[in-house]
């Protein structure tokens, strides 16, 4: 099976959803060849909704921002500097379209995993592909380290039945990690760096 996010010549049908989060309204275009075209994933606002307050100002990076769900409603509800990558053209595409939509100031580009990476952040934030495999996965989780400051913390969300226990006491090895949230089979996690 095609992965989604190779799926670049898919043909177009560009959908716009309304989503409100935290009592506003967003506005986000999809369309074919992005992950979870049809409504927000119930990850990524599971994950939204447990540490928007723990962030605080600063500099963020959402790695793997899809269309952009978690970076322009931090951008908007936290008031960070917020950084966006992707691998997928057309879902940095959208983020870019759906970043002016809702009036957030982002700054969108495309990285393979950390590749084109050159700044620090005080947060870094995924949803991370679990569709790419477990080596992707880890390079996010675990080379998050070297682009946090120093006391930055990444947050991530994981489902159980995609190995969120074994991720867990591999990343304790790295990071202080707390499981900040649990529903349904979902983990929201954040690692501290040492
Ligand atoms: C689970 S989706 C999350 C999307 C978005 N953050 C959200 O919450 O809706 C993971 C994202 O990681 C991206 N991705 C996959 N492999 C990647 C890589 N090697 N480097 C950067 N991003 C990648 C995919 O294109 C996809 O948009």
């Amino acid at each position: 099976m095609g992965q989604y996010f190779a799926n670049e010549s898919l043909n177009s049908h560009l959908v716009k959803h309304e989503v409100k989060i935290f009592n506003r309204l967003y506005y986000f275009y999809t369309d074919n060849g992005v992950f979870s075209k049809s409504k927000m994933d119930y990850g990524s606002r599971f994950l939204l909704e447990t540490v928007c307050t723990k962030i605080h100002s600063g500099k963020v990076l959402d790695v793997g921002c899809g269309y952009g769900t978690l970076g322009i409603c931090i951008a908007k509800e936290c008031g960070s500097a917020v950084d966006m990558i992707d691998i997928n053209k057309r879902a940095l595409h959208l983020a870019k379209r759906n970043a002016k939509e809702n009036h957030a100031t982002c700054n969108i580009y495309e990285s393979n995993v950390y590749e084109n990476v050159h700044e620090k952040y005080n947060y870094i934030i995924t949803n991370p592909p679990i569709r790419a495999g477990k080596k992707i996965v880890y390079e996010i989780l675990c080379h998050a380290k070297d682009h946090l400051e120093v006391e930055g913390v990444l947050f991530f969300v994981i489902r159980k039945n995609h190995g969120a226990k074994s991720i867990l006491s591999d990343l304790e090895k790295i990071y202080d990690c707390n499981v900040l949230d649990k529903s349904n089979g979902f983990f929201v996690i954040e690692a501290k760096k040492r």
